[in-house]
């Protein structure tokens, strides 16, 4: 008996956080899944762990995401989840080398993404393209400027792609969440693990389940269905950078997710 190939799915981003919980999802409703990350150990234990082929490279490596693009199938689902954030300094202290990452990994890394494979769920006349922004896309706060100006394009960039997409089947969705309890804070301040940890003082943050089963949601629906923006936060948070915090109160105005 000859059985059903499974749809195929990419997900960058996979070897932490809110991209490994979408693997898993991802896994459990039957797509094979690839999974990119730079860390090749994390990837491998994805592979024993979830059964999932493993791709270590940088998001914004084009030489590498158009390889990557040529070896597989037209995918059923890309997921832009890579990214991150470097730094928290005013606009006037700015670090450009800590820009110079930011804009490479959430922006370049995207737009290679969606030009790589975007074509290719054309051809095949279906797909769908989850792009995990930010509240930081829309919401900029004080020393943030780096990241929030980054998320700001990528979300840009999804938007216009979901335009030039009227017509086609091709579905695009952005997922914007708010605090996440992550690798996130700590990759952001790697010299302060006590600042990374406060993030999460006294509030109840998002868990990287909580984000996978929206971007599940939206996949799911029928094809004539986008969910096309996604905010989704914790009840402790009412809006960018304000928190409520049982207790210490340490960063009521901390820096963007
Ligand atoms: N946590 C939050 O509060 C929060 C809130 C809103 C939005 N977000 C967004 O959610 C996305 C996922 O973040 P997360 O919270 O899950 O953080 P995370 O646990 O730090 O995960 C980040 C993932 O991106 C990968 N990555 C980073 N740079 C990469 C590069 N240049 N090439 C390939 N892979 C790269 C990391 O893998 P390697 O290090 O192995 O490469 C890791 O798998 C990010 O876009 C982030 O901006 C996070």
């Amino acid at each position: 008996m000859t059985s059903t190939p499974r749809p195929l799915a990419v997900v960058t981003g996979a070897s932490s956080g809110i991209g490994r919980a979408t693997t898993e999802l991802l896994c459990k409703s039957g797509y094979a899944v690839h999974v990119v990350a730079r860390r090749a150990d994390r990837l491998a234990e994805l592979e024993d762990q979830l059964g999932v082929t493993g791709h270590a490279m940088d998001v914004a490596d084009s030489a590498a995401v158009d390889a990557l693009a040529s070896a597989l199938d037209a995918p059923a689902v890309l997921v832009n989840c890579a990214g991150g954030a470097r730094g928290g300094d005013p606009v006037v202290d700015a670090d450009p080398s800590a820009w110079e990452w930011m804009w490479q990994t959430n922006v370049l890394g995207t737009l290679l993404f969606d030009r790589a494979f975007v074509p290719k769920m054309k051809q095949a006349g279906r797909g769908t393209v989850v792009t995990v922004t930010s509240v930081a896309a829309f919401e900029p706060l004080p020393n943030s400027s780096g990241y929030s100006t980054s998320k700001h394009a990528q979300s840009a960039l999804t938007q216009t792609l979901r335009s030039e997409m009227l017509g086609s089947p091709i579905r695009i969705i952005e997922v914007c969440p708010g605090i996440v309890r992550t690798e996130f804070f700590h990759q952001r301040y790697p010299d302060s693990p006590e600042r990374a940890d406060a993030m999460y003082d006294g509030l109840a943050p998002l868990e990287p389940m909580d984000v996978a089963r929206a971007i599940d949601f939206a996949i799911s629906q029928p094809p004539h269905v986008t969910l096309d923006r996604i905010v989704i936060r914790p009840t402790d948070q009412a809006g960018h950078g304000r928190t409520h915090r049982r207790t210490g109160n340490a960063h009521p105005e901390g820096p963007p997710q």
